[in-house]
């Protein structure tokens, strides 16, 4: 762009974002930087900053002697950045309360009260000129049951730890001061059975309009596809908030992802009356459509813009997709008219070294590892995902069904449920929603089908273009919820899926929770003092199965709409079938850092195309060991496999659809080879005897990252013999550095008995390799330029990676 071009740009783009009276776009300005923090008391208000014997809720605007009071003094709290969990940081504790250990042994809840309330505080500023204009303040997640204060005015609170909130603050900003936000989280109870995390963990915003504005969820778009064209509807609602009523012009926007006008509606005029709201529908004819594929999911751009004496006072860009789903009771989903199993994982939110608060990459890297074993399809299981969840699944190709907390009609529920669908109902990756999980207090009872009828009017109200599920623990049973649900949802029971369709042979099937399968990665036999199992598709819990009894009655049985694993990654808390020192599940067919175990292969094996031909276990036992008896298995989508071990054959199986292969081998080190044939091709693995640890070695996701405070990189780390060949049983500590451009945010390793700390004290960051593998994450700061890092161990040779931290 030309000089000049790039100034005049510069300017229109100051009018847009600034603004001055009554002549704003909508802005929405990330507020995560710069909050301070720290624990306070659930039961000793002393503690807890005189909260609970102060004045707060008798005269508004003020609570003298609390954090509330915006005269507060915070300065030796700790500084923190969003997102934020406070639960991660917390040491592991062996406690007998099931909530505990359900809860990853995190010491949160009624038993620690010094541990369940966190105060967070943080200062803004408005600019005077901005004066006349309205101001929201979003809350995307914090768990949970947050109470707001702005400049001591109390604002609401949010019961919910999952699904975000919105409050309009426009009457008690200050222009001429700073303001103060105050937010009380208690994480005292909990909302499920798995690890939850504490704090304010997903962004906070601070939106900025006029006083007439398009509303959190106001845009609600959807197509049809009639052949190769399609009608694109809009729903738009606008606000009037001036207190006469208002003229303003109205005009809608289709473009292509790269901005190239394709459809538009007319500038049409519209009164809104005073303190009151409007709703706008088109239709937009868009020719020669883009679908939304999982192999190429294209996405559009519905562009609303609002004018008032000709200038823009709101533009709204919102992204969707043109595609058509269909359930069809015998013959399965249907995605754009093809028939698509859907290839399914559930998962909690939790990362490895991060806890609950994820900066967004780490979205994108996880749904690209489900993506590379051939998933089509996530599970929010068992709540509101964070927004960037949606955004990854849309932008990579990942389905998603989204589900509702909990199955409850009153108005809190009926609240969440609705500000669920308005907020995700644009996303082209949401295929279904789901009003819950396994109630069995009320699913087979008629209470429980009133309330499922009241969730499934709501939900077809709020979003006509989608179905729901209920995710059903029980066998051939219909009472109660299952008599109203369009889909029947199966969580485990895969044994009685084909007697229920034929008794239902119109409702359509699908799996919502499969196999369960507990396997330690890299592990190869039972440990019940370290509560490890073998990492092989044999062992389940009594409810569920093996990955090979339920997937192959799905791909066997097109009324199988498809089945959702339980679960992709393990996730903190659940521990089973051990307890403590498990402190993790080992649900996952990867570990709590992404890292395959091997029946990630047999999924992968007959969920893609790509040659796979896996061995395990690993070639590297102890001398004494020499001729004892190895139960090899080999996943494979070839068609025939034969094994040989340095060299000698010891003979050619074939692969029967949806299984694997296995031979008893008597161990001599070496080489273990795998020729696969597949479709007449020559497909090669191998697993050879490696020799003591060498040197580190560290594989970044990426090699650069956006200075934005926000961008982070996954360092995965392993280490090389003196041959170059991964070692698969080392379990060296190793030790991490880096310069400042970068922070260290986590430290992980998968081991799901391991109490080492995933955040560090004192810059002292260091973590063992479990089974030869540990994983750093990495965040930028504002700073650009080269980040170092560097990781080094007793006896090693050190390692060190550069990243170029880049402008956006
Ligand atoms: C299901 C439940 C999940 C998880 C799973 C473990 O019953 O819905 O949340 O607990 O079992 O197998």
């Amino acid at each position: 762009m030309p000089k000049k071009a790039n100034s005049l740009f510069f300017i229109i783009l100051c009018i847009l974002i600034i603004g001055t009276n009554n002549s704003l776009a909508q802005v929405k300005i990330n507020i995560d930087d710069n909050w301070k923090f720290t624990l306070g008391h659930a039961a000793d208000a002393s503690k807890d900053f005189n909260y609970s014997i102060a004045t707060i809720f008798s005269k508004t605007g003020a609570a003298p002697g609390t954090a509330i009071d915006p005269t507060f003094n915070d300065s030796n709290w700790q500084s923190i950045t969003i997102p934020h969990d406070w639960a991660v940081a917390l040491p592991f504790k062996n406690h007998p309360d099931y909530n505990v250990e359900a809860h990853g042994y995190k010491p949160i809840g009624g038993n620690y009260p010094t541990n369940s309330i966190g105060w967070y505080r943080k200062k803004f500023n408005v600019a005077p000129a901005d004066s006349g204009n309205r101001f929201q303040l979003q809350f995307d997640g914090i768990f949970r049951n947050a109470s707001i204060w702005v400049n001591g005015f109390f604002i609401g609170t949010n019961a919910s730890g999952y699904i975000g909130k919105t409050y309009d603050v426009t009457d008690v900003v200050n222009y001429q001061t700073e303001n103060t936000i105050t937010i009380r989280v208690d994480a005292t109870q909990y909302e499920g059975w798995f690890y939850e995390g504490a704090g304010i963990y997903r962004h906070v915003w601070l939106l900025k309009t006029n006083n007439i504005f398009i509303p959190q969820g106001g845009v609600f778009v959807h197509a049809n596809v009639q052949g190769k064209n399609a009608t694109v509807t809009t729903q738009t609602t606008i606000e009037n908030k001036n207190n006469l009523p208002t003229t303003c012009n109205i005009q809608t926007t289709v473009t292509t992802r790269d901005g190239k006008l394709v459809a538009q509606t007319k500038a049409t005029a519209i009164t809104i009356l005073n303190n009151s709201n409007i709703t706008v529908n088109n239709n937009l004819v868009v020719n020669n459509v883009q679908l939304w594929q999982i192999e190429n999911p294209y996405l559009y751009r519905v562009v609303t813009t609002i004018k008032q004496n000709n200038k823009i006072i709101a533009l709204q860009k919102e992204r969707f997709g043109i595609r058509t789903i269909k359930f069809d009771a015998e013959n399965g989903f249907f995605l754009n008219n093809k028939p698509l199993k859907i290839l399914g994982t559930n998962n909690h939110q939790d990362h490895a070294g991060l806890g609950s608060a994820l900066p967004n990459y780490l979205q994108y890297y996880r749904i690209q590892q489900l993506k590379n074993m051939g998933s089509n399809a996530y599970r929010t299981s068992h709540h509101a995902p964070t927004p960037e969840l949606l955004d990854a699944c849309d932008s990579l190709g990942m389905l998603v069904m989204d589900e509702q907390r909990l199955l409850n009609s009153s108005d809190e529920y009926i609240d969440q449920f609705t500000r669920l669908i308005k907020r995700d109902r644009n996303h082209a990756s949401i295929f279904m929603w789901s009003i819950g999980n396994e109630e069995g207090w009320v699913h087979t009872q008629s209470n429980g089908k009133r309330i499922a009828q009241t969730l499934i009017a709501l939900q077809q109200k709020l979003d006509p273009t989608r179905t729901c599920t209920y995710a059903a623990d029980v066998a051939n049973v219909f009472n109660g919820v299952n008599e109203v649900i369009p889909i029947r949802g199966f969580n485990y029971r895969q044994f009685a899926v084909a007697d229920y369709h034929k008794s239902h042979p119109t409702q359509p099937i699908i799996g919502t929770e499969m196999g369960s399968t507990v396997t330690t990665r890299g592990v190869y036999k039972t440990d019940s003092i370290n509560a490890y199992l073998p990492d092989q598709d044999i062992t389940a819990p009594w409810w569920a199965s093996t990955a090979e009894t339920w997937w192959k009655l799905c791909a066997e049985n097109k009324y199988w709409q498809g089945g959702f694993i339980w679960t992709g990654f393990d996730y903190r808390g659940e521990p089973t079938p051990f307890k403590w020192p498990n402190i993790s599940s080992h649900f996952g067919v990867m570990d709590a850092c992404g890292y395959p175990k091997n029946i990630y292969y047999y999924y992968q094996s007959w969920w893609t195309n790509k040659d796979v031909l896996h061995i395990s276990p690993h070639w590297t036992w102890k001398p004494k060991q020499q001729d004892s008896l190895i139960e090899v298995w080999v996943n494979s989508n070839a068609q025939q496999v034969e094994l040989f071990l340095n060299q000698k054959s010891l003979g050619q199986k074939n692969m029967p659809p949806n299984g694997h292969l296995q031979w008893a081998v008597p161990y001599q080190p070496g080489t273990l080879e795998a020729v696969g044939i597949k479709n007449g091709k020559k497909i090669i693995a191998k697993v050879v005897t490696t020799t003591e640890p060498f040197e580190i070695i560290i594989t970044p996701s990426k090699t650069f990252l956006t200075a934005d405070n926000e961008d982070a990189v996954v360092l995965n780390i392993t280490v090389l013999d003196s041959l170059k060949r991964k070692v698969p049983n080392a379990n060296n500590l190793i030790n991490f550095t880096i310069n400042n451009n970068a922070t260290i945010i986590g430290v992980g390793n998968g081991d799901p008995s391991c109490h080492q700390p995933d955040k560090c004290e004192n810059n002292n960051w260091q973590r063992s390799l479990f089974n030869g593998k540990c994983q750093v994450i990495i965040q930028g700061n504002y700073n650009v330029g080269n980040i170092v890092f560097k990781a080094f161990a007793i006896g090693l040779t050190p390692a060190t990676v550069t990243i170029k931290a880049i402008k956006e």
